[in-house]
């Protein structure tokens, strides 16, 4: 029998009507959001697995990071709302929250600061592994195998059960993401790498890593820099998403924390996932004019075409992202600040939202604009090609990542994470020699 006693209230009885046997599951609380049924002695009681593909109903760690209410469109960090964090904070202070559990104080802000600063440089034999990349790579093929291959370089930080190591593997993948990020944006221009700059904030630091060229200055427009840096929160972390969960199945195994995140980057490409807002502008771009949408509205509501609204709809929220809320409102702020007020794209998906969320199809399955609805037309706006744009997803979703994978290696109930399935392939059968097949 498990440990709950039969009928305890903080426990679940599951009964096998084929059999009338009874057994009694744990139920264990959170601080907040739903309860889980404790099911590690299912299999070993019942002879039988749980089936969950999508993993829909499964919770699949504890952790303490990122809370998300799907229904209320609620979205928590250590507690903080993501529209405080992005109204109020920077994705430094959002860095040391995800990765220390609070948000720091000026000294652990200025040292954190200085740590990721002083990180941001890569090896310099790095730039020649984008050599073997044709120019025209997609920019998430280059970040997967040159992620893939930080371990070759800092192999000094890949012992997981050294807490030291791991810290400096965390600082050292978030500060060199940007400049991996930015060096692949410029190897596909066919622009010369721009080094870090030291007295540059995070943001802006990227910024002027992707823009500057040789020929003449850059100055950051700080009015992009504070969209960039808001734009990194809003993408830092989202609970057990797929390329989370990636990450830690892949750090389960013990693999080192460059390959884990290389694998969390590698699945953020999808375009259910990370693409989506490369594909929202595409889909834009496709739909062309207002007076289009209802066609493309009536391709979204059919079976048969596998044409989806992208930027719409969400496994978890059932409500409006409330990161597409804030992302709406940043993106009106750089459009102004571009000159772009009247970017017609923005136009677009406006009246395309608007129809959208007025159609029975989309508001009885609780379809809401997500977080990439609108990120796509920023970063457009920005001087970015849609190439990139996931590949800011991943620069930002870094910090989420690692911090995921940190909880992951220190938590003790943590084992190596291996489903099972229901097989329905043949039950069994006898070699047939080549010259006996039909
Ligand atoms: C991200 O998990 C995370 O947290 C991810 C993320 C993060 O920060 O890590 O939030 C980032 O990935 C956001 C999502 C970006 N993806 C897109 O915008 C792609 C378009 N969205 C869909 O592909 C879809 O909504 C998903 C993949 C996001 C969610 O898929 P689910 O939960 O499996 O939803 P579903 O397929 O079960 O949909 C339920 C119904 C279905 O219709 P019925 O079978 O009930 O008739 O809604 C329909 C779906 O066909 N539906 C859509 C739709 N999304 C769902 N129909 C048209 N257009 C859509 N976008």
């Amino acid at each position: 029998m498990t440990d709950a006693k039969p009928g305890a209230k903080n426990s679940v009885t599951l009964t096998d009507n084929r059999t009338g046997r009874s057994w009694e599951f744990p139920v264990l609380d959170g601080s907040i959001g739903p309860s889980v049924i404790d099911i590690r002695k299912l299999y070993a009681e019942t002879g039988s697995f749980t089936y969950d593909p999508g993993y829909t109903s499964t919770g699949s760690c504890e952790s303490k990071i990122t809370f998300i209410d799907g229904e209320a469109g609620i979205l928590r960090h250590r507690g903080y709302a993501i529209e405080d964090l992005a109204e109020h904070s920077d994705f430094m202070e959002v860095c040391y929250l995800l990765l220390h559990g609070d948000l720091p104080n000026a000294e652990q802000k200025a040292k954190f600061v200085h740590d990721i600063t002083y990180h941001t440089m890569v090896h310099e034999q790095l730039q020649y592994l984008y050599r073997g990349f044709r120019r025209d790579a997609h920019p998430m093929a280059v970040m997967v195998g040159v992620v893939g291959a930080l371990s070759a370089f800092y192999h000094d930080s890949t012992d997981i059960a050294d807490p030291h190591q791991r810290m400096i593997a965390s600082h050292r993948l978030i500060a060199k993401m940007p400049t991996i990020a930015a060096m692949a944006f410029k190897y596909s221009l066919g622009q010369p790498f721009v080094y870090p700059k030291n007295d540059l904030s995070y943001a802006a630091n990227f910024l002027s890593m992707c823009f500057t060229v040789p020929c003449e200055p850059y100055v950051v427009n700080p009015v992009l820099a504070k969209a960039m840096d808001r734009i990194f929160i809003l993408h830092a972390d989202h609970e057990q998403n797929a390329s989370t969960s990636t990450v830690r199945m892949a750090g389960s195994s013990g693999a080192n924390p460059f390959a884990c995140i290389a694998a969390g980057i590698a699945s953020l490409w999808g375009p259910a996932h990370g693409g989506a807002n490369e594909a929202v502008l595409r889909m834009l771009g496709e739909i062309r004019t207002k007076d289009r949408i209802p066609e493309f509205i009536k391709r979204a509501k059919d079976k048969n075409d596998p044409f989806r609204l992208m930027g719409f709809g969400h496994r978890v929220y059932k409500n409006y992202d409330p990161r597409a809320a804030v992302m709406r409102r940043t993106c009106y702020e750089v459009l102004e600040e571009l000159g772009k007020k009247n970017e017609p794209l923005l136009d677009l998906a406006l009246e395309l939202e608007r129809i959208a969320l007025d159609d029975e199809y989309f508001v009885e399955r609780k379809l809401y604009p997500n977080v990439d609805f609108y990120s796509g037309i920023i970063l457009q706006a920005m001087g970015f090609p849609t190439s990139i744009f996931t590949v800011l997803f991943a620069v930002a979703r870094t910090v989420g990542w690692i911090a995921q994978w940190k909880e992951m290696v220190e938590d003790p109930e943590q084992r190596i994470g291996r489903p099972r399935q229901l097989y329905t392939g043949h039950a069994k059968r006898d070699f047939v020699p080549i010259d006996k097949r039909g």
